[in-house]
């Protein structure tokens, strides 16, 4: 299977029926939406953010939430950052109401982040080690079947790309992976959340992700004989990818956006292709 499906769009208005439904298949499917044509233009007064300067000391990303405001930055002009933040969110919302319509009633908007930062040699443990291939999990807040979709754009000004690698398809992954997982201790996730090292539950669900994404990492054979492509994503490109599904790692590159969307299963136009299906029909038993 080819992993992208490409559209040729420079424009979010009047994206026809047929391209809509194509793109929500092929993004199901577990294949990257890539819009090489569509990028986020920075105002001339934020170029001052392109600097990882702009970081505070241990953060690697700013990061945006309507709630929680702008978090990870150390400037003075945070209302100017905050209001490019707000603008991509918003157009990563664009990005999604055209694209995915069908998605409109229960996808829920989450997390802004900003990445000005370079990625290759940055030290990190191999759990945190996003340049090796991995579908996405997060240890402390469950997700408990919701889907993960993300929204990128390398907006780098000096013309450089951000590097992915594309790995094998969930199903395959799955094969190769859950047999050595053992399933969820009975109580663990009770202990976790009443101890508040998880917000909320850990479903069996979250329990076979999280150990996926680590045994995919922590695996140096797995990594280098699993099958994989290397992608360039040129500047002023963007991406659409359920990184709970797509195998991926990023390998390089500096200056980019990317917005989290969360959508509960029955918001899945082929909910049969979704990893909770995957797994449940892999381990024979419901995970959630
Ligand atoms: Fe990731």
């Amino acid at each position: 299977m080819d992993v992208l499906e490409t559209l040729d769009l420079s424009s979010l208005e009047s994206v026809d029926r047929e391209t809509q439904q194509k793109s929500i298949r092929s993004l199901e499917e577990g294949k990257v939406i890539y819009l090489p044509k569509l990028g986020f233009a920075l105002n001339p007064h934020e170029n001052a953010f392109l600097t990882p300067k702009l970081l505070s000391p241990k953060s690697k990303n700013v990061s945006f939430d309507s709630r929680r405001g702008v978090h990870g930055a150390d400037c003075e002009n945070k209302d100017e950052l905050k209001a490019m933040m707000e603008r991509f969110a918003s157009h990563a919302n664009q990005v999604i109401k055209s694209l995915f319509p069908a998605y409109a009633d229960h996808i829920k908007q989450g997390r802004t982040s900003f990445r000005p930062a370079e990625i290759s040699g940055r030290p990190s443990s191999y759990r945190k080690d996003d340049t090796r291939l991995h579908v996405d999990a997060f240890p402390a807040t469950p997700v408990r079947g919701n889907r993960i979709l993300r929204v990128f754009t390398n907006v780098n000004p000096n013309g450089v790309p951000r590097i992915w690698k594309l790995g094998e398809p969930f199903e395959t992954v799955v094969e190769k992976i859950i047999p050595w997982i053992h399933g969820p201790l009975p109580g663990l996730s009770y202990l976790l959340k009443t101890f508040k090292i998880t917000k909320g539950v850990r479903s069996a669900y979250d329990h076979y992700m999280l150990h996926m994404h680590d045994m995919m990492k922590g695996d140096l054979e797995y990594q280098k004989s699993a099958g994989q492509t290397e992608f360039h994503f040129p500047p002023q490109s963007t991406w659409v990818v359920y990184t709970d599904q797509v195998s991926h790692a990023a390998l390089s590159g500096q200056f980019l956006f990317e917005q989290t969307f969360y959508l509960p299963p029955k918001g899945l136009c082929h909910e049969e292709s979704s990893p909770l299906k995957i797994l449940e029909r892999f381990l024979g038993k419901k995970l959630i």
